[in-house]
């Protein structure tokens, strides 16, 4: 059979993701350390763990309604109220997914039709760019600068919409940059959103990973919250990225249309794993609180280390990632991260896997323990020796 005629012209044409290609090849050497993946390193708390076996145990092992547990997104409302003050109902304006992950797929596959535009402001998380192609939509990249903090600017956004601009994707705290929108920027963007009737697709993952004040999530818009769509999930801040649970809070038609893909393709997120989020929702603030102060220890470390021995490092506001600049060494991220991996057993992310945007920067990852950063600081600072001699 040729595959190549047979198969889908989309998912031939994706690209593999840059961090995945990388790995690969680290993961065939002895003794590399990795600062590359976006994964909390604290185990699940105990009391979030032992709510999924209790549920086992009790047989509690069936599917649970498509949308999810009621208990489930009874407390996701609840947390969005006491957290952000953002009101929505669990019965219309909520579905539990598997993960974060399935949430962006569902929300691309529900809003964009064939040829759509969706603004991804960069660097961005790499998935983002192959659902809204598996959906048939076009990405239009906008880039955030350093200068700017990694943040999205009024003027920047202004000059990629079109009349066929359907959404624009918005995850402050940002991944790889840890950029992070304030009140105050988003203040700045809401009008234009609401003039032209463009979706707020906001990934707020890492909300829970804001080191300077609050979260603030552009649902408080009450203007523009018809329009907006909150994708969030427990992954990040609980260390639940096994569990592989998610969700999105939508105005209730699109709710409604979203389930229809999610009941067909999935039936429901894993009913241990949604018992044990009901724990994490319901009783793990304080959890939250201790890796966030953990993280934000190791930001201050990593980004003060990382200034010492010459790269150029913005302090993120938020998530677990540093982006600092490379451009001191005259070689592009790519060539970067492969010297320093084959020199020093040393992993990290090329930028340009995040966009075009990324080209000139690495992405590290802080959610590590301190020895292993440190570890990674003294071979980046040996291979910046010997190659900037
Ligand atoms: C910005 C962002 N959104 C979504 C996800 C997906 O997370 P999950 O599917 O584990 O909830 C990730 C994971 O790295 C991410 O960085």
């Amino acid at each position: 059979m040729i595959f190549d005629e047979e198969i889908n012209q989309i998912i031939r044409g994706l690209k593999p993701s840059g961090i995945r290609k990388f790995f690969d090849i680290a993961a065939t050497r002895k003794n590399v350390v990795s600062l590359g993946v976006g994964e909390p390193d604290f185990i699940t708390p105990w009391h979030i763990r032992e709510a999924a076996i209790y549920a086992i145990e009790k047989g509690r092992t069936f599917y649970t309604g498509n949308k999810g547990l009621s208990a489930l997104r009874q407390g996701i409302c609840a947390y969005y109220k006491r957290r952000f003050n953002v009101q929505y109902d669990p019965e219309e304006n909520c579905i539990v997914t598997v993960g974060g992950s399935e949430a962006i797929d569902i929300v691309m596959r529900t809003i964009l039709k064939p040829g759509d535009e969706v603004i991804l402001p960069t660097p961005a998380y790499v998935a983002y760019r192959a659902i809204i192609e598996m959906a048939e939509g076009k990405v239009v990249e906008v880039e955030m600068k350093e200068e700017e903090k990694f943040r999205l600017t009024p003027e920047a956004l202004k000059k990629v919409i079109t009349n066929k601009t359907k959404a624009v994707i918005l995850n402050f705290p940002g991944n790889p940059t840890g950029g992070v929108m304030s009140r105050e920027d988003y203040a700045r963007i809401v009008p234009i959103l609401k003039e032209h009737g463009i979706f707020a697709v906001t990934d707020e993952i890492y909300a829970e990973l804001t080191y300077e004040g609050k979260h603030c999530s552009i649902a408080e818009f009450s203007e523009i919250k018809d329009q907006t769509i909150v994708i969030n999930g427990f992954s990040k801040a609980y260390s639940m990225t096994g569990y592989r649970v998610g969700y999105i809070l939508a105005h209730k038609d699109l709710i409604e249309m979203m389930l229809k893909i999610h009941q067909y393709t999935i039936m429901c997120a894993t009913t241990s794993s949604q018992f044990a989020a009901i724990e994490a929702i319901n009783n793990g603030d304080h959890d939250i609180a201790v890796m966030a102060e953990s993280f934000r220890q190791r930001r201050n470390y990593i980004v003060k280390e990382l200034n010492r021995i010459g790269l150029k490092t913005h302090m993120p506001a938020g998530a677990f990632y540093v982006f600092p600049s490379i451009k001191v060494t005259g070689l592009s991220s790519e060539k970067f991260c492969e010297q320093l991996l084959d020199q020093q057993n040393l992993a990290l992310v090329p930028g340009n896997a995040f966009g075009d945007a990324g080209e000139g920067y690495v992405r590290i990852s802080y959610a590590y323990s301190l020895d292993e950063i440190k570890t990674a600081i003294s071979r980046l600072e040996r291979f910046l020796k010997e190659n900037m001699k």
